[in-house]
Formats: structure tokens, sequence, C-alpha cells
């Protein structure tokens, strides 16, 4: 066995990979040797020489300017928002939108020890972000009188708890054939001065998840896109673990998708002040694409038109709809997406098996973005919303000035609180409230059904038919 990883290795000079496979017991061999057999070292090649022609972010920079986007407050039409939404909820009730949802992020930032699902959410109900999510498709699945299929990316960091979590939980409700967890690719990650593949320990490299854009070839791989199809799903609604704010399924956003013919639309915030760290989607040589915050120059990021506003505004929330059939065919080119790279602190062994500690970012990892499916899709649409009703990620851990989960409460809190004072609903400030989608999925749904003139001055839990 040895002599044929070598041959692999060899070509490519990792040879040290296999430095010590005489000292590996069975067990550990069969499991470098898989590890071995899953990499593409020519790629890993290929991605070291394209080193130098790397992209130069301050030329695109240069070029970028803000997208055609359905902005807020602006007279929009045809179609008008009425038409989308009606369009959107048509989509939804012919049982044609399926969604995903990635989760296979480490959530280093974070602290939390778990899947990020898991982490426990609900600001008076401590639901996890995982019910969050699942809830609204419950609750738009009876709204709709359909079963939105949910396809679940994770890594193999996230996967078996995450399986493990949905099953101890009857799949928090959702059918049996609506669920799909599938497990991205990984990525090696290498020593950025020679190139070599990094080793965990002996019989181990040292392997990442290969970002978002993972999900394209998971999800081809996996058969998923073939059952999509099969089922009628032509509608793929993406969204990421770290939001309690998104509005799955936005029937507007999938109702201008539809009648736009857009083979890939995302929801965008106007960014609040020019170092937000959110991408930036912009608009060069006429396509739609997101250029990352951490590879815009500052100088671009900090443009102003005439009026103060910000020249490039469009922040990217990670809210996008496919079309499947883009999708497939995006799945056939095997570079449909590049690799970008990410200089990280990576723990590794050296060659004398001693663990070493970096100080600094010692190791180059390479992760595909799913959005920079953007600029190959025919009638990309951008659709503004106002981030008080839909972003309030949950990245860093508390006692951070910015995206904490206390933050992330406190706005879902706010959210449900203005739809409830719009129904004519008393609730005294600060006051713990939260709406479950079971009650109600906006306000108008609201309003529909609280009791006129309630007062709340403890905190609330509406749930189904009533408020506890
Ligand atoms: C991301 C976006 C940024 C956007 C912001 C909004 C990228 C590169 N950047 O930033 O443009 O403004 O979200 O919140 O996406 N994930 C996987 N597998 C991976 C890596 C990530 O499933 O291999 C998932 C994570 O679980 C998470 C999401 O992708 O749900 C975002 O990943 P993260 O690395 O946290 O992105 P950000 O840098 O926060």
């Amino acid at each position: 066995m040895k002599q044929r990883l070598l041959e692999r290795v060899e070509p490519t000079g990792q040879q040290h990979l296999l430095g010590f496979w005489d000292e590996l017991d069975g067990d550990a061999k069969s499991s470098l040797a898989a590890q071995i057999e899953s990499v593409d070292f020519a790629l890993i090649e290929r991605l070291l020489s394209e080193q130098q022609s790397a992209t130069d972010w301050s030329v695109l920079a240069a070029k970028a300017e803000s997208p055609p986007a359905i902005r807020l407050g602006q007279v929009v039409g045809p179609p008008s928002a009425g038409d989308a939404n009606a369009a959107g909820e048509q989509v939804l009730r012919s049982g044609r939108v399926g969604a995903v949802l990635v989760a296979g992020g480490q959530g280093t930032r974070l602290g939390f020890p778990h899947p990020k699902g898991m982490f426990p959410f609900g600001p008076v109900s401590q639901r996890t972000l995982f019910q969050m999510f699942v809830d609204q498709l419950l609750a738009l699945g009876c709204q709709y009188d359909v079963k939105i299929p949910l396809y679940l990316m994770t890594s193999p960091a996230t996967h078996d708890e995450t399986v493990d979590y949905f099953e101890a939980n009857d799949r928090l409700g959702l059918a049996a054939n609506q669920l799909h967890i599938f497990c991205q690719g990984t990525m090696p990650a290498v020593d950025r001065e020679t190139g070599k593949v990094l080793l965990a320990d002996q019989g181990q490299l040292a392997l990442s998840p290969d970002g978002h854009g993972g999900m394209l070839a998971a999800l081809s791989d996996g058969a998923h896109l073939e059952a999509m199809n099969a089922a009628g799903v032509d509608t793929l609604f993406y969204f990421q673990v770290d939001n309690p704010l998104v509005n799955v399924c936005d029937p507007l956003l999938l109702g201008y998708h539809t009648l736009a013919q857009s083979q890939m639309s995302t929801q965008v915030v106007a960014k609040r002040y020019a170092e937000e760290r959110v991408g930036n989607v912009v608009a060069i040589d006429g396509q739609v694409r997101i250029i990352e915050y951490s590879d815009l120059p500052p100088e671009a990021a900090a443009q102003c038109n005439a009026n103060g506003t910000l020249r490039l505004w469009a922040g990217n929330i990670a809210v996008h709809v496919f079309s499947v059939p883009f999708l497939c065919d995006s799945a056939k080119t095997a570079n449909a997406l590049p690799f970008h790279r990410a200089y990280k602190r990576v723990a590794c062994i050296n060659q004398h098996a001693e663990v070493v500690e970096p100080d600094g970012e010692n190791g180059v990892k390479f992760e595909r973005f799913i959005f920079d499916l953007l600029p190959l899709a025919k009638h990309a649409l951008v659709m503004e919303v106002d981030p008080v009703d839909a972003f309030a990620p949950i990245k860093n851990g508390p006692g951070s000035a910015k995206d904490t989960a206390l933050l992330a409460s406190q706005a879902t809190v706010d959210l449900h609180a203005r739809w409830l004072r719009a129904a004519g609903v008393t609730v005294a400030d600060g006051l713990p409230v939260e709406i479950h989608p079971s009650y109600a999925l906006s306000a108008a749904q609201v309003a529909q059904k609280v009791r006129p003139g309630l007062h709340l001055s403890e905190p609330t839990y509406f749930f189904g038919d009533g408020e506890a």
C-alpha cells in the first residue's frame, strides 16, 4: 500500500506525508491512506503556482460600481412588490421551493463547543438556532400546504453531532423525507513557506472544510440536485446558520427572482459604515459579484457619493436564491468556483513529530465561496432589505462590541415588539417578547391574530394560538 501511496504523492513532492508510515498501526495506516487518496495533489500544486497571479483586488475595486438593485423606499416595477410577493407565494404553494442551510463552519470566534446551530438562542424560549429556522419552515409548510425540503450542510467537524441532535429531537418536527443532512468536502492546509501539506499528527493530514462553496460539489455528489429535479424543486433558498433574523424562504425575494427569471438572486443591506465586516455586492463590467470585506481596499470602501452615502453600499447578508438548473449546470463545470486563499494559524507537527504551536499564520487554507456563482448567473438580481428586519449575525463571543448573541437577541426582541406595537399591543420598553412562527411570521399575521388592547408587562412568548 505504501508504494501505491508514494506514487500518488511523489510527483508533487509531498512524500513527507508518509514519513511516519512505518510507525503507524493498521487502523492509522488505513485512515491516512484514505485521506491521501481523497486529495487532488495536482490541484494543490496548481493553486500554489497561481499564487503569483492572484487576483488584484485594488484593480477590481477601482472598476466596481454599485449593483443594479431593488432598493428600499424607491418605487420600483413592474413588477410591483405586491405582484412579486404574490408570485413568491405561488412558487411556495406549488412545492417548487427547497431550502439549503450551510452549517459547516467551526464557529471558532463564537467559542461555543458544538455546532453553531445548537446554540440556545430564543430570547424567551431558548430555542436553538436550528429550531429558529426549522420552525419557520414548518409554519410556511402549514401556510402553503407543502413540505419544504431542508438540505443541511455540515462538515466533518459538525456532522455527527448535528445528525445526533436532529435524531434525538425528532428532526425538530420535519418529516423523515424532508430533512437531508449532507457533509461538505475538505481541503488540506499547506505550509505557507514550502507549499508542503501539513500533518495534524503522524497519521493525519491537517484538513479543513472547503468553504461554503463546497456545497455545490457536495449537493451534486450526494445526488441531491438530481433528487430536487425529480421532486420538481427548481428553486433553492440559501441561508447561513448564524443569522436568526433571516426570513427563510422570503416570498418577496422568491417572487422577484422568479419574475425576473434570475438564476441567482441575493438579499443585501445598506452598509452602515465603510469598514462593516460584510461582503460588498458590486457590479464589475456589468456582472454582479461579491468582493469580501477583507479583500476590498479601505480607500475603495470609504468612497462616497455626492450626497454622502457609500458608493459601494450593498452588504452581503448571505441570503441567496438559486435556480436548480443553474446549480446543475455549474456543478458540471469542474472549476466553476475558484479557490480563495486564507492565511491561518494551523497546529501541526514537524518532521520530528513534534507538535508545533505556530505564533503566526503559518498555513494556507483553500476555500470556495458559493457567492462566486453570481457573475456566472444570467439575470442576477439584488434586493435590499432593512437589517432590522432580516440581519443580526452571531459571530463573536460575549464581550465583543459587534455581532454577538446578545445583540442578535435584542434585535429579535425589538423586531417582535415592533410587530406587536403595530398591532396595538402595549409592550414595556426592554421587555423580552418572542413570537414563534406558528403564531405569526410577519407583522400582518400578528395584527390578524393578537387580542386588541393587550398590555404586556412580563416576558411573553407567543406560540400556536396564544401567548404564555
Ligand atoms: C460571511 C460572508 C460575508 C457576509 C457575512 C454575513 C464569506 C466568505 N463571507 O462572512 O460576505 O457578509 O457572512 O454574515 O462567506 N460555512 C460552511 N462551510 C465552510 C465555511 C463556512 O458551511 O467551509 C458556513 C458557516 O457555517 C456559516 C457561513 O458559512 O454559516 C459563513 O461562514 P463564515 O466563515 O462565518 O463567514 P463570515 O466571515 O462571517
